[in-house]
């Protein structure tokens, strides 16, 4: 027989070895020690594979409730409240990770205290085609994606949203961040119709004002005159929702906006025409600062997320909450994967926080990893309770500190 062309090679093996990783991973469910063999067997394994599949291979598991379940109570220190909803801690899955609700209930087990999925645009769209994730392995912290994303549309995601949310076991705040088409001619159009779509089911919707280079690769409109256009559409389409006129919106931040941006924005939000309930900082950037020039040179022009975030957001977060003087709630994203790092965001001003690429690198586990060393620096630093220390030392985070 004639040999196998060697460029297959490599193909297959792939295949045998993700083959084997995903079977493997399903037989552990069985074992009573899942959380030891997934940290010490599957998560090196999966560490080895391009980044978007280890992605893909989370999403799976998360779809089919192949994940392990959380088996930790979260202490009571880290219960608190959700614009006005009781939640058991503060830890929610930032959106990218879920983009068309298909993972909620495997998102749930693992214990975030709430979801945010999308985003969402009107229509469905594909990707780009191009690579979407790619990962920077010096450190196995850095995920990067390139702009062009996939989304089901508003519809198809609504009808799944609906199933889970009709199941009664399922109990979890839920929020929608919308996008809007690429090939969209209207997009202040776009984001009121996800308003009008998601606003009766979504516990919260958020809003992006992100840069064109951002991962969601929506259009920049992080200027006063479209932030002010499209934040005065969405109250619009809020208030005419028969019910849940009061369904709160979040303005998503670029972590590379000017101090100057920050100040409009700002100004903006406390426009009651333009009001929002909440701020989310930050999406992934676009800088390089935070680089070694090792990891450059494997860098492809994407928006970086992990850990060379970590420290800027939490800066813009300890800023919009000086600029905001505590009025809105912040949740803070960027680069968290220890306790340490969401109780500093916590300090620097934000009442919840949320993480992505730490959960594609680091394994289920890191969920209840976080919550339990979050929860004793709380009790370490005498604060009775998480909101205790919201912003409770956001001064020494503000930029030239
Ligand atoms: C691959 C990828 C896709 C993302 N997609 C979205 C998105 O669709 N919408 C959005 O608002 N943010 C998106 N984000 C940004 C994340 O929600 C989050 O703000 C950012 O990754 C920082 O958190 P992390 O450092 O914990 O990953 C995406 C991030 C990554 C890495």
């Amino acid at each position: 027989m004639a040999p196998q062309p060697k460029r297959f090679a490599p193909l297959r093996t792939l295949g045998i070895f993700v083959a084997s990783v995903t079977a493997v991973y399903m037989g552990l469910t069985a074992y009573e020690n899942q959380d030891n063999l997934i940290r010490t067997f599957i998560m090196p394994a999966v560490r080895r594979l391009p980044v978007e599949m280890s992605h893909n291979l989370a999403l799976l598991a998360c779809k089919y409730r192949i994940n392990p379940v959380s088996q930790h109570l979260d202490d009571y220190n880290l219960n608190t409240s959700f614009f006005g909803r009781l939640i058991s801690n503060p830890i929610g899955i930032a959106a990218g990770f879920d983009r068309n609700a298909e993972a909620l209930h495997g998102l749930k087990d693992l214990g975030f205290g709430f979801i945010e999925i999308g985003s969402v645009t009107p229509m469905a769209q594909k990707g780009n085609g191009r690579t979407r994730l790619f990962g920077l392995y010096e450190d196995r912290k850095i995920m990067g994606s390139s702009d062009g994303f996939d989304s089901d549309g508003h519809y198809v995601v609504m009808q799944r949203l609906r199933r889970a949310l009709a199941r009664n076991d399922f109990k979890a705040i839920v929020g929608v961040n919308l996008g809007s088409n690429r090939s969209s001619t209207t997009p202040t159009r776009d984001y009121a119709t996800g308003v009008k779509t998601f606003g009766p089911v979504a516990d919260f919707l958020v809003v992006n004002a992100t840069s064109a280079s951002t991962a969601s690769g929506q259009p920049s409109w992080a200027n006063k005159k479209q932030l002010i256009e499209v934040l005065t559409a969405v109250n619009n389409a809020r208030s005419q929702l028969q019910q849940r006129k009061t369904v709160p919106i979040l303005l998503k931040l670029s972590p590379d906006m000017t101090l100057d941006e920050m100040k409009d924005t700002a100004a903006v939000i406390s426009m009651r025409k333009c009001r929002v309930e909440g701020l989310i900082v930050a999406n992934s950037t676009a800088t390089r600062d935070n680089l070694s020039p090792s990891l450059v040179s494997h860098d492809n022009n994407g928006a970086l997320s992990g850990a060379p975030l970590r420290e800027r957001s939490t800066k813009q977060i300890a800023r919009m909450y000086e600029l905001t003087k505590g009025s809105v709630t912040i949740v803070g994203v960027g680069g968290i994967s220890s306790g340490r790092d969401a109780f500093e965001k916590i300090q620097a001003g934000a009442s919840f926080v949320q993480l992505y690429t730490a959960l594609v690198y680091e394994g289920p586990d890191l969920v209840d990893r976080i919550k339990g060393e979050l929860s004793m620096l709380l009790k370490e630093s005498g604060y009775a309770n998480v909101r205790d220390a919201v912003g409770s030392n956001y001064k020494q985070y503000l930029p030239g500190k």
